[in-house]
């Protein structure tokens, strides 16, 4: 890797002299099982973690393509019992979370299977937090929204089988929930959460239709790109200990691996897997830049595009996404993020030039322009390629919204403190109103 950490590591001055920077970075991931048919291998995982009874977690998508099914038929033939949830809601909500928590507490099974994209591993962590553990959802969410608690009983084993080349959702300690009532999306962030094993075989994503294959592959190139451009660990105040240390490090050599990694993955399938979706060799390219980027931003974190898409979700009046479910508006999760990223890596880039460079070469696997613009006029162009709405406007919003969706994103400060350069809210408004019409 050309761009070494050390490049840009300040610490932290404090009055004595001495710094009070962090040293240390924490780096997590499940294990995984991946490959072309690694979905058939489930029952024997299953029953080898001791699982006996256990929930399939689905969404109506996925079942109707049979794959509760499928996983019951795995789980079965190793001896393994199983009941199904399959009203997952896509882009849960706090009523759709609790619905479901409230089913696995009834159910109790002391095991959770989720098979499908982000909305059913978020919703199947849910599901396995409430089964465990008392209270409301909302004691769990995230500050300032919710109250932030942590969990004091274990959670059951869950284990995470992805059909989306998406969020990385199967190796990362976070669900994502919309607040219905304050139309804003926050989360659950504790490394319980994360799934005991994650299973993923690009096999599963054959069936993805186009609007998904484009909306979940812009959230892998946003995870990638803001987790190795976000703050490093070791630019960030130390914390007291490791029950005081955020989960989301900052940039971190380790990440970077798995950040930069992903990014040549991205250039090279991204374009193939939409133009072609039955392309086994590009749906498997997609899936491991997925992967990659999710066990490195599941530690690194993500900024400013994250912390904006969560209100661009939140706050849609009429747009209705391609391929997904057509009963309500919404916002695809990875087409809110890519909407404000040019303008956010136009804000990040003096904090690291080399990086955002770096960054736009792996994407065009050609030598890429030096300067501010590299990096947004290499994300423009694969949006473009794959036909990804550009600019907020697509999604309704205009010069009016801006101060709604600034104030949705400020509250994110969880993933504003990973940011490298200060997201004020005057530096938010300004790259939102750049985003309206890029
Ligand atoms: N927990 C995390 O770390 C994390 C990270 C990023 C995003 N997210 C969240 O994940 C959600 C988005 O997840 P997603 O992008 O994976 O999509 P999704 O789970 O919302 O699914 C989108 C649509 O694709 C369908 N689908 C799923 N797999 C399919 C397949 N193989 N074939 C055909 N159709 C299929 C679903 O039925 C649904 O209609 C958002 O709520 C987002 O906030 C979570
Ligand atoms: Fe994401």
């Amino acid at each position: 890797m050309r761009v070494e950490q050390e490049e840009r590591m300040p610490s932290v001055p404090v009055a004595s002299g001495h710094t009070s920077s962090e040293t240390v970075f924490t780096w997590g991931a499940p294990p995984l099982v991946f490959g072309r048919g690694a979905f058939d291998e489930l029952g024997d995982h299953a029953a080898a973690l001791g699982l006996r009874r256990v929930a399939v977690v689905t969404d109506p998508g996925a079942a109707r393509l049979g794959l509760p099914e499928r996983a019951a038929r795995a789980l079965g033939a190793a001896g393994v019992a199983s009941i199904a949830y399959a009203d997952v809601h896509v882009e849960p909500t706090d009523d759709s979370m609790r619905e479901a928590g409230a089913w696995a507490r009834v159910e109790r099974p002391d095991g959770f299977i989720a098979v499908g994209g982000g909305s059913v591993i978020d919703t199947a962590k849910a599901m396995n937090l409430l089964a465990t553990n008392d209270g409301d959802l909302s004691d769990y969410l995230n500050p300032p929204i919710g109250a932030g608690r942590s969990p004091t009983r274990p959670l059951e084993p869950l284990i995470a089988v992805p059909t989306t080349a998406g969020t990385g959702a199967e190796s990362t300690g976070v669900c994502i929930v919309g607040v219905h009532a304050l139309r804003v999306k926050t989360g659950i962030s504790h490394p319980a959460l994360r799934p005991r094993l994650a299973i993923v075989d690009p096999l599963t994503t054959t069936s993805l239709p186009r609007g998904v294959t484009i909306a979940s592959g812009m959230d892998v190139l946003c995870h990638a790109l803001e987790s190795y451009t976000a703050r490093p660990y070791n630019a960030r105040p130390r914390a007291e200990g490791p029950a005081a240390r955020s989960a989301y490090s900052g940039s971190n050599p380790i990440s970077d691996i798995w950040a930069t990694r992903a990014l040549a993955l991205l250039g090279r399938w991204f374009r193939r897997a939409v133009d072609r979706p039955g392309d086994l060799e590009a749906r498997e390219g997609m899936m491991l830049a997925a992967t990659f980027a999710g066990i490195g931003f599941g530690n690194a974190g993500v900024h400013i595009p994250h912390a904006c898409a969560y209100p661009i979700a939140g706050l849609v009046r009429e747009y209705r996404a391609p391929d997904y479910p057509p009963d309500e508006p919404l916002v695809p999760h990875g087409l809110a993020v890519v909407a404000t990223a040019r303008a956010a890596f136009r804000f990040t880039y003096s904090t690291a030039p080399g990086r955002h460079e770096e960054a736009a070469r792996l994407l065009t696997d050609r030598p890429h322009g030096a300067g501010i613009d590299a990096l947004p006029d290499a994300i423009a162009e694969l949006c473009r390629d794959v036909g990804a709405p550009t600019g907020l406007a697509a999604y309704g919003y205009d010069e009016s919204d801006v101060e709604a969706i600034v104030e949705g994103a400020y509250r994110q400060q969880r993933l504003l403190a990973v940011s490298p350069r200060e997201a004020t809210p005057a530096a938010l408004a300004s790259i939102i109103s750049r985003s309206l019409h890029p």
